[in-house]
């Protein structure tokens, strides 16, 4: 077999690659370890920044977004005992967002790659890059019981944190960058009305967020012990322990049901640098992990795919290297902001298990102060809504 680009991984990140470079006039195949069923059936992400809205837009990805997501214009924030504020993206940078499932978003990007007979070639395994930095890559996997060999110009890894192309680099080519948090996230869907704004709660009690999917689906998520176990909270546990974390007249506000979807996933920060060697390019999860506070993950994997995918049409249209040279430290330059914009929310909305009294009046005042100052509502939505994409 031979295509132009050889994809690994069918997330957001590979498909979304996918389809910009046929828009470009640039072939792929696409190479999925997992099922279709499976791929479609993982609840994560679902707040779109305005950068990733307006590429999905572009790239034939809007419509079923824009009738059935819900736009809104920033967050608000509340702690114990005080006022909500809120910080306005659209005031302040004329940005929006839009909840939107990234479960939702992969159906729409299977669809499209099968509108256009994309290759998706799902329950491939032993999936291996070779020589990645030479002249001619290529791709060895299995498939429908077969060894295969795929012949291509380019790799592309978007293979998520646990993938394969990350681990094909040579020793000593990567510097990793690792944080971890003492706590996890709890989170739910369902079928309830949501709160009108995706909201942050800091309470003693712990962190807690009411998000959205659409007009009558909620995301809720309370922080939880690492040690927790799904199985350690019911529906009814779930509910009474969120509405204790907001304030009272939230808390009413809260509409309770049936849970559809709980799962607990741990908080933790990770960069591999540089996102290229040779022949491969790393993209999304496969190359950087945030913690989900500011849903900054999902973004990070569209700009990856955008800065790739220009610099890879560029290099087929015109021979431009400049822009697959470039690819790496332009695309951490949006990921090391993102990286730290979720730090920085991480430690402003949580209880750390441990933190002194000196730690818990510093948190409270930048809260106080944040609450306070338009000048740094204006600098929090600016990172909570993305950096712009950089021009070619
Ligand atoms: N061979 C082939 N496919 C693989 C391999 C492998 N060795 N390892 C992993 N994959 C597949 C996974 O099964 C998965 O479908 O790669 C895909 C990676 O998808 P995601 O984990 O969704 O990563 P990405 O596309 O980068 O999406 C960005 O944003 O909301 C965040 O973390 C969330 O998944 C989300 C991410
Ligand atoms: C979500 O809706 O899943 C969500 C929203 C905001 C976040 C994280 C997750 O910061």
């Amino acid at each position: 077999m031979k295509t132009q680009v050889a994809i690994i991984g069918a997330g957001p990140a590979g498909l979304l690659l996918s389809e910009i470079l046929h828009r470009q006039g640039v072939t792929s195949v696409v190479l999925e370890q997992r099922s279709r069923e499976h791929v479609l059936s993982r609840i994560r992400a679902g707040v779109l920044e305005q950068t990733t809205v307006d590429l999905l837009r572009a790239n034939g990805l809007g419509e079923r977004m824009d009738a059935q997501g819900h736009p809104h214009d920033g967050m608000r924030i509340v702690w114990a005992g005080r006022d909500s504020f809120f910080i306005d993206c659209q005031k302040h940078l004329g940005k929006r967002f839009m909840s939107y499932g990234q479960t939702q978003i992969q159906e729409d990007l299977f669809a499209a790659a099968d509108r256009r007979g994309a290759l998706v070639l799902t329950e491939a395994t032993e999936v291996q890059p070779m020589d990645i930095a030479g002249e001619r890559p290529h791709v060895l996997f299995r498939h429908g019981g077969e060894s295969h060999r795929l012949d291509c110009d380019f790799i592309a890894g978007c293979d998520g944190f646990h993938g394969v192309s990350r681990k094909s680099m040579p020793a000593g080519v990567l510097r990793e960058y690792e944080k971890a948090y003492p706590f996890g996230w709890l989170g739910i869907l369902s079928r309830t009305r949501p709160l009108p704004d995706v909201t942050y709660a800091n309470h003693p009690r712990g962190f807690a967020l009411a998000s959205m999917r659409s007009d009558t689906l909620s995301r809720y998520y309370v922080q939880v012990p690492l040690a927790d176990k799904v199985d350690d909270w019911s529906d009814d546990r779930f509910w009474s322990e969120l509405t204790a974390r907001f304030p009272p007249e939230l808390a009413a506000r809260i509409e309770t049901g049936p849970s559809i979807e709980k799962s607990i996933a741990p908080l933790r920060s990770f960069v591999a640098e540089p996102m290229r060697h040779g022949r491969l390019f790393l993209c999304g999860d496969a190359a950087h992990i945030v913690p989900p506070t500011g849903a900054k993950g999902l973004n990070l994997a569209a700009s990856d795919v955008f800065y790739l995918g220009r610099a890879l049409a560029a290099w087929y249209g015109s021979g431009r290297t400049d822009l697959i040279d470039g690819y790496s430290a332009m695309a951490l330059r949006r990921v090391w902001s993102s990286v730290r914009t979720s730090w920085y929310l991480t430690n402003l909305l949580h209880r750390f298990p441990g933190a002194s009294e000196f730690d818990q009046r510093a948190q409270e005042t930048e809260l106080d102060y944040l609450k306070a100052s338009a000048h740094a509502q204006a600098s929090l939505a600016e990172q909570y809504a993305g950096m712009p994409f950089e021009t070619a």
